[in-house]
C-alpha cells in the first residue's frame, strides 16, 4: 500500500492490511478481529474500541471509498486506497454491532515455476498444464476456499501466448498476471437508489464482445454459469476459471447447482457441460499447512447421460499416475 492516499483506519489495522500474508481482515463489532490468508482464518488481538467507534471507523471508510453508510443506507460495498474492498454493514441489520469485512485484492503474481518451486506441483503436472492450453481445452480449477484457485488460475494465465487476448470477468478484481494482454471487467452492486447494480451475467455478456480469445471467470458462483457454457459451447475455447468444491468429483453437482439458479435443470446442465468442459484441475490444502497442492486431474464427461468428473491424472510423490479417464482427456485434447 504505497501508493496514493493511506487509509483512514488505526496503525494496527494498516499493518494487518499491508502483510503480505494476509488476504482478509474481518472486523466484528467490538468483539473480534479475525485474519485470513497463507495461514487460513484465525482470531487476532487487535483492539479498535468500542461499538461506537467501530462505526465511525466504518462511516470514515465508507466515505473515503466514495460510498455512504449510515442508519438509512446500513451497508457499503466500497473500493479502498491501496487495493482494498471494504464490505460494512451496520445494526440494527447487523444485531450485534458493525461487521467489516476488508479484502485485500492486491496480490503478488506467482509464474507456474514459481509454483513448482513452492511445491504446488510436480513438473510434469506443469506440462499437463500448459499442454491444457495450448490444446484450447477449457477447464476450472476446483478447491475449497483458500485452496489456491485463484492464486493457480491468474499462473495459468501467464502460460497463454501473448498473442491472445485475455478478458478476466470477477466478483472482485483479484486476478493479476503477468500476461501483457489481460483486460479485466469487476462486478458492482446496485448504488443507494438500487440503480447501477452490473452482476457477473451481465459482464459476462459484455466480455463476449470484446473480441477475447479466452474468457475466463474468476469464480463461477451464480447463475452466470449459463452464459459461460453457452460462451464455451459457441466457440470461445481455451477458456477457465475456478469453482468451489471439496473434491473434483463434486463439481459436476456443483455445476448442476449453479444451473439451477439460471434455471437450467439437470440435463441441459450436463450437456452443455460435457460439451464445453474438458477438465478440472483440483487444488487442496492439507489441513493447518500453508502449502497448497495439486491432488488430481479430471475429464468432464457423460457416462450414461449424467455429469461426471472421472479420474485421469492424480498426481502422487512420485509423479503423475494416470486413471481411468486419461484416454478420454488426451483423446479430447488431441494427444493421442
Ligand atoms: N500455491 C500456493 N502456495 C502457497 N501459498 C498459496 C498458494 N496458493 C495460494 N496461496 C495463498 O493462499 C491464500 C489464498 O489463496 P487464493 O488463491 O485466494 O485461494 P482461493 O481462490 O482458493 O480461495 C493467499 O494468501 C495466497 O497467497
Ligand atoms: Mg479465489
Amino acid at each position: 500500500m504505497t501508493d496514493g492516499p493511506r487509509l483512514a483506519a488505526p496503525p494496527a489495522l494498516l499493518a494487518l492490511l499491508e502483510d503480505p500474508a494476509v488476504t482478509d481482515v474481518l472486523v466484528n463489532g467490538a468483539q473480534s478481529v479475525w485474519v485470513d490468508g497463507s495461514q487460513g482464518l484465525r482470531q487476532v488481538a487487535l483492539e479498535l474500541g468500542d461499538a461506537h467507534q467501530v462505526r465511525l471507523l466504518a462511516t470514515r471508510l465508507a466515505v473515503q471509498g466514495g460510498g455512504r453508510l449510515d442508519d438509512a443506507c446500513p451497508a457499503a460495498d466500497v473500493h479502498l486506497p491501496g487495493g482494498v474492498r471494504l464490505h460494512a454493514v451496520l445494526p440494527p441489520v447487523a444485531p450485534d454491532g458493525p461487521l467489516l469485512s476488508f479484502r485485500v485484492l492486491r496480490r503478488e503474481a506467482f509464474t507456474l515455476g514459481q509454483l513448482v518451486a513452492a511445491g504446488t506441483m510436480p513438473p510434469a503436472c506443469a506440462d499437463l498444464i500448459e499442454a491444457l492450453i495450448s490444446a484450447r481445452a477449457n477447464f476450472l480449477i476446483s478447491g475449497a476456499t483458500g485452496a489456491g484457485k485463484t492464486t493457480l488460475l491468474a499462473a495459468v494465465l501467464g502460460l497463454v501466448p501473448p498473442t491472445e487476448r485475455i478478458v478476466v470477468i470477477e466478483e472482485a478484481a483479484e486476478i493479476s498476471t503477468p500476461h501483457p494482454h489481460c483486460v479485466r471487467l469487476e462486478a458492482r452492486t446496485a448504488n443507494t437508489e438500487g440503480h447501477g447494480a452490473f452482476g457477473l451475467t451481465a459482464l459476462a455478456r459484455q466480455a463476449l464482445r470484446m473480441r477475447p480469445d479466452r474468457i475466463v471467470v474468476g469464480e463461477c458462483r451464480g447463475a452466470e454459469v449459463r452464459e459461460l457454457l453457452t460462451a464455451l459451447n459457441t466457440g470461445h475455447e481455451g477458456s477457465c476459471g475456478t469453482i468451489h468444491a471439496n473434491s473434483a468429483a463434486d463439481v459436476p453437482a456443483r455445476l448442476t447447482a449453479l444451473g439451477s439458479l439460471a434455471g437450467l435443470d439437470r440435463d441441459t446442465v450436463a450437456v452443455q457441460a460435457a460439451a464445453a468442459l474438458a477438465a478440472v484441475v483440483h487444488v487442496r490444502r492439507a489441513t493447518g499447512q500453508a502449502v497448497r497442492q495439486i491432488e488430481s486431474v479430471a475429464a468432464i464427461g457423460l457416462e450414461q447421460g449424467r455429469l461426471v468428473a472421472a479420474p485421469a491424472v492424480t498426481v502422487q510423490p512420485s509423479g503423475l499416475v494416470r486413471g481411468p479417464a486419461w484416454d478420454w482427456l488426451a483423446a479430447r485434447c488431441g494427444w493421442s
